[in-house]
């Protein structure tokens, strides 16, 4: 989600849409939600307490310091596994869905112009392994610039994860489906935030920049903001059997 906004739509529409959607288990983006740029750890608590089970962040994971010791203590925020290995925080947990069911959420950094210290790959299948030890139901938010690479890391993981969800592009993307294995893939669920932007900044500071190449103060947007994602239904085997993107506008 984008910055106050974005926040604020969750806090707003989550609840009756998890109701709405009978969802037992949700997972939020949060890397964007302090003004554009990294999360602090009263901003994860909002989005916690607004129904969200388990956050995940991206290449902006450390831009606020306060988080750094929270990502530590919690495992209901979590940070790319990729990133330096001495790094707080974790990449992969474990939550319980509000039917019971335990469920595993994988957080990965595309290395496609994005540079992590290490590529999503040398990462994951020992991820993957640790999860299905303890559930077969495994969501995996792969954070990427590229789509490429999102739909590879779809590929590569079908059948052996419930969902690839990707993140970080912010534009929903028309390709949501189920694999005849059963896994679920959507190359990016979209933005909660304002709509009426250049992904979430104010459109016309974002083309100032791109115009001139001269760096600019960006601010977050405020109109058309709604929530966007993924909605995925599995079987208790963890094979996916639907994934559509979901879209709710927020009142004005
Ligand atoms: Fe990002």
């Amino acid at each position: 989600m984008n910055g106050t906004p974005g926040v604020r739509a969750v806090e707003r529409l989550l609840p009756e849409l998890r109701e709405e959607l009978r969802a037992d288990f949700c997972v939020a983006n949060g890397e964007n939600a302090a003004d554009g740029l990294g999360i602090t750890p009263h901003l994860a608590e909002r989005i916690l307490a607004s129904g969200v089970d388990v956050v995940t962040l991206g290449n902006h994971a450390w831009r606020r310091k306060e988080v750094i010791p929270y990502l530590a203590e919690t495992d209901r925020v979590i940070r790319p596994a990729n990133l330096s290995k001495p790094t707080p925080g974790r990449g992969l947990t474990f939550a319980e869905g509000s039917n019971g069911t335990n469920v595993a959420v994988i957080n990965l950094l595309g290395q496609l112009f994005l540079a992590p210290p290490m590529g999503p790959w040398e990462v994951v299948d020992e991820l993957v392994a640790e999860a299905r030890r303890t559930t077969p139901v495994i969501l995996v938010d792969i954070h990427g610039e590229a789509t490429s690479e999102k739909v590879a890391m779809a590929a590569y993981l079908d059948g052996k994860v419930t969902a690839v969800l990707g993140t970080h592009t912010h534009v929903q993307t028309n390709d949501a489906r189920v694999s005849p294995a059963g896994t679920a893939a959507i190359t990016d669920a979209g933005m909660t935030g304002p709509h009426d932007s250049v992904i979430g900044v104010v459109t016309e500071l974002a083309v100032e920049q791109m115009r001139t190449g001269v760096p600019v103060r960006f601010r977050t947007a405020s109109g058309g903001v709604r929530l966007e994602g993924v909605l995925v239904e599995c079987g208790e085997d963890g094979r996916a059997t639907r994934c559509e993107p979901v879209r709710a506008e927020l009142p004005t």
